[in-house]
């Protein structure tokens, strides 16, 4: 298979991003996911609930998502942990929805978003205890 180039990876993936949420698209996500949490791909709740434990986090931990679309599942892990994140994806919309749903998490305080490629990511070594990245090869 031809592998797409990276700007035809972005137009994709902000036309997504930009598109609204519909009632359907949640029904689909709750049925899916088993929540509607704002996933782009395939990690469940459960599955979502299983990286809590295997990556040991907690207030405190500092955790990165690569590649987290609206904030699935960084946002969530964050939430129920108590951990600290940074969500980072290259779309823009992405990153504009991502930081809707801090804001109405209340989670503004310990996490934070950020345009970046998974390639060329914008942190000092060792900033983080924990990376996910979901569905994002
Ligand atoms: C299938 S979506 C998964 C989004 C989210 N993690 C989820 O599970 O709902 C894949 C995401 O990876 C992002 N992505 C693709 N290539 C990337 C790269 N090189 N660096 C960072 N993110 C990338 C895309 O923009 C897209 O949001």
């Amino acid at each position: 298979m031809k592998s797409k180039r990276p700007d035809e990876i972005r137009k994709r993936f902000t036309e997504l991003y930009s598109a609204g949420r519909t009632p359907a698209l949640e029904a689909v996500e709750r049925e899916a996911i088993g929540a509607v949490v704002g996933a782009n791909g395939y990690t469940t709740l459960a599955q979502a609930e299983h990286l809590v434990k295997v990556l040991h986090l907690e207030p405190g931990t500092r955790l990165l998502d690569i590649g987290a679309g609206r904030g699935w599942p960084g946002l969530y892990l964050a939430e129920r942990s108590g951990c600290r994140a940074v969500v980072t994806d290259i779309p823009r919309p992405a990153i504009v929805a991502a930081n809707s749903r801090a804001e109405a998490r209340e989670l503004t305080g310990r996490c934070h978003l950020a345009l970046a490629a998974g390639a060329a990511l914008p942190f000092r070594d060792a900033s983080f205890d924990a990376v996910v990245h979901t569905d994002a090869l």
